[in-house]
């Protein structure tokens, strides 16, 4: 019972291979061979094609093989009634916290900066803030966000949070909804987006947003492409508004070879690999949400269609 679409790599292959080791009496079908439409209950979907959700008139679940629910709920053939889940293991946000502080150390070190100066053989000491005036901005306090910024708080540095609604995070200092978003911003150093992709949150990371950050400030993406403007990005960048951009999530996926990012100085492209499960955590949470299935137990990590995650 599986639906995947970009069956891009060895990761996906040995999922697969994993998954059929761990329950061998359940019938896996990898899309397009899944048979009679009618015996798929559970779909696992990564960027399923418009529409293919809606042929299956059985499904007791839909399995978001990502933390990220917006390439499913972009369908709007979706089937009203069936539970959506994401995949989020509990190590998947440490590997996020990794990519982030390594992100986020290197603004604070001015990596982008000395790379410049390397290039140009200059021998120039820059200077680089405390750890108490460095303030990182986490955008999204949920089942990621919250844990990644507690983690760049443990290393001493000053973080803050938002989301739309009010959220209680030890050691973070906590804003929400869109009055006080400029109120968060205006201290930033780096702003760190993982907000889930909604339609209310596409674009957020606009001109508008990059103009409330204290100058020079640095932009972390991690949460989806569709966040960003890149052309206000662009502009930021050339302004000096922005000092940089550590982006590993864009608009177009693979990033068109032909597109500005690659070989902008400020920006550092990572292909989408902030926080890739590992194959153990991603396959226990799998066959555990098949045996809550088999037994009627409660589901985790229940995504709200309404909230669009
Ligand atoms: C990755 O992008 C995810 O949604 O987990």
């Amino acid at each position: 019972m599986l639906a995947e679409i970009e069956p891009t790599d060895t990761w996906f292959t040995e999922l697969i291979a994993r998954l059929k080791q761990h329950r061998s009496n359940i019938d896996w079908r990898v899309w397009p061979e899944v048979g009679d439409p009618k015996e798929i209950e559970i779909v696992l979907a990564w960027y399923p094609p418009l529409g293919t959700l809606q042929m299956f008139p059985n499904l007791k679940l839909i399995l978001s093989l990502g933390a990220g629910v917006d390439h499913i709920l972009q369908d709007s053939s979706l089937p009203p009634d069936v539970p959506i889940a994401r995949l989020v293991p509990n190590k998947l946000a440490l590997q996020m916290a990794d990519y982030v502080m390594q992100s986020v150390l290197a603004c604070k070190c001015r990596v982008i900066d000395y790379r410049d100066l390397q290039q140009l053989r200059r021998w120039n000491p820059l200077f680089t803030p405390n750890r108490y005036q460095f303030i990182v901005g986490v955008l999204g306090l949920g089942a990621m966000g919250r844990i990644v910024a507690q983690r760049l708080s443990t290393i001493g540095l000053s973080v803050r949070g938002w989301s739309q609604s009010p959220k209680e995070i030890e050691g973070i200092d906590c804003f929400f909804g869109n009055e006080q978003f400029n109120a968060f911003l205006s201290k930033c150093c780096v702003l760190v987006n993982l907000l889930p992709l909604t339609t209310a949150t596409k674009g957020i990371l606009s001109h508008a947003t990059f103009a409330a950050l204290p100058q020079a400030a640095y932009l972390i993406n991690v949460g989806r492409g569709q966040h960003l403007i890149e052309a206000d990005l662009l502009k930021a960048l050339e302004s000096g508004q922005l000092a940089g951009a550590y982006l590993d999530v864009f608009n177009t996926e693979p990033l068109p070879r032909e597109h500005p990012f690659w070989s902008h100085p400020r920006i550092v492209v990572t292909p989408h690999v902030a926080a890739v499960g590992a194959l153990d955590d991603v396959v226990d949470y799998i066959i555990d949400a098949i045996a809550r299935i088999e037994t009627g137990s409660p589901l985790k990590n229940l995504v709200d269609r309404n909230q669009g995650y």
